[in-house]
């Protein structure tokens, strides 16, 4: 079993933290017991939203009189801003799907906007709910769920192993693009064999979405997703609009892909669109990751060949150019090979997820009537079109510059 995030946030031995640390456990044990059960409510119309806000306000007061004005650790502010965040934006969504605009539920909330933003800032994280507060600081033992449903529950567990996953690839990578490790050095290919294992668990992962238990249900089912994603609706603080969770941003997949070099510029400016979705520390990993050399950087340079030469010449003429460096570095082209085949397998049942649990579960609830979700399934949570998210998937899978690489290779 794969070891989770650790969720030790290293603040217990700050100077004051003990009255932080009790109102931690003490909202995040509402946010279990209380909110999906709330949420239920407020979908039957047994409850108000402003109801709702109502039982929520407590939590953003008590948490108003001990933050105001102070400076706060980084984890604290994040830790608080945790249990905060799931019943703000589910409150959000609720009045959104009464017809309210975004940024009511906040507004029915005294203190919450100022509360939020300060957290923010103090956080080094947005000022709402995220993927960070949602799926990798959650825990598996005592999850924070909007639905109490064991769907949310394995879908927390799924991000946190992608995320786990992805970091080890990423860290194995870093060796040969920071330079620590020759291209052609077995350690190298080593390297590049280990985040390609790790890829095929990820694709793994995504597949294991559609698999039936013992009960014969699936991990997920098909209409449950476009319904879960309505609790994050993007919504304002302070005037700026934050979206909500959203497993698109786990960053070390935007690392990687700088790293392996799958990467065009339509993919760049979306990871840079994400950049502000980040804690600083992510946000620092990925524009180190978008500045090294890439993994075909790395091999272009030891075969002294440009990108446009590779664009330029013919399949026959980068064949026999690279057969002219012999077995040893035709063993870094497979495995090179083997990790952009698994990027693009993982990829592709990825996009499947979306066809399946958003785009085609959306068109099945539009035929039955029910169209004011909180966040469309006609979009991203981000506002990324199904068309980019295809691109993104078909960069992976038939790179226009690495694809080349590889059929030229073959024909040798
Ligand atoms: C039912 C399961 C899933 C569905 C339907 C789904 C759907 C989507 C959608 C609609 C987007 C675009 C979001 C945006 O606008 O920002 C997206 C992006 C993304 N999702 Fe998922 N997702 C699922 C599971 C996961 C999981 C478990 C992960 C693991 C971390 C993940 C990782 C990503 C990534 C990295 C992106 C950014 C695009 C890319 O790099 O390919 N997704 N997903």
């Amino acid at each position: 079993m794969m070891q989770h995030v650790s969720h030790d946030w290293g603040i217990a031995a700050l100077s004051g933290a003990g009255e932080s640390l009790r109102w931690i456990e003490r909202a995040k044990t509402w946010v279990v017991d209380t909110l999906p059960g709330l949420n239920v409510d407020v979908q039957a119309g047994q409850l108000a939203p402003h109801e709702m806000a109502a039982l929520i306000q407590p939590w953003v007061s008590e948490a108003n009189g001990l933050v105001r004005g102070r400076k706060l650790h980084p984890w604290l502010a994040r830790r608080r801003l945790q249990p905060l965040g799931f019943p703000i934006s589910a409150l959000e969504k609720h009045f959104r799907e009464n017809g309210q605009p975004a940024g009511t539920g906040l507004a029915c909330l005294s203190g919450a906007e100022d509360l939020l933003f300060w957290l923010g800032k103090m956080a080094q994280h947005p000022p709402r709910d995220s993927h960070y507060t949602n799926y990798l600081w959650n825990s598996l033992e005592q999850p924070l769920t909007y639905t109490g449903s064991q769907q949310e529950i394995f879908f927390i567990d799924m991000v946190q192993q992608t995320h786990e996953l992805h970091g080890q690839s990423y860290q194995a990578l870093l060796e040969v693009c920071e330079g620590d490790l020759d291209i052609d050095s077995p350690a190298a290919i080593e390297a590049i064999r280990l985040a390609t294992k790790n890829t095929l668990v990820v694709r793994d992962l995504y597949r294991s979405f559609f698999m039936k238990g013992a009960t014969g249900e699936r991990n997920m089912a098909l209409d449950f997703f476009v319904q879960f994603r309505t609790f994050k609706p993007p919504f304002p603080v302070k005037g700026t609009t934050w979206t909500g969770a959203n497993a698109g941003n786990v960053a070390y997949q935007m690392g990687l892909d700088c790293l392996m070099g799958t990467i065009v510029d339509e993919h760049m400016n979306f990871i840079n669109g994400r950049l502000r979705l980040l804690t600083n520390e992510d946000r620092c990993m990925v524009v180190d990751a978008q500045e090294l050399p890439s993994l075909l950087d790395c091999i272009l340079e030891r075969l002294a060949l440009s990108r446009s030469d590779l664009e330029a010449w013919s399949d026959e003429a980068v064949g026999r150019y690279v057969a002219q460096h012999g077995p040893n570095f035709q063993r870094v082209i497979d495995a090179y090979d083997a990790l952009v085949k698994a990027a693009g397998e993982m990829s592709a049942i990825h996009w499947s997820l979306v066809k399946n649990y958003v785009i085609r579960a959306g068109e099945r609830l539009d035929a039955s009537g029910k169209t004011t979700l909180a966040v469309p399934h006609k979009a991203g949570l981000t506002g990324t079109s199904h068309g980019q998210l295809q691109q993104i998937m078909e960069m992976r899978r038939n790179h226009p510059i690495i694809s080349k690489l590889f059929s030229k290779a073959k024909t040798t």
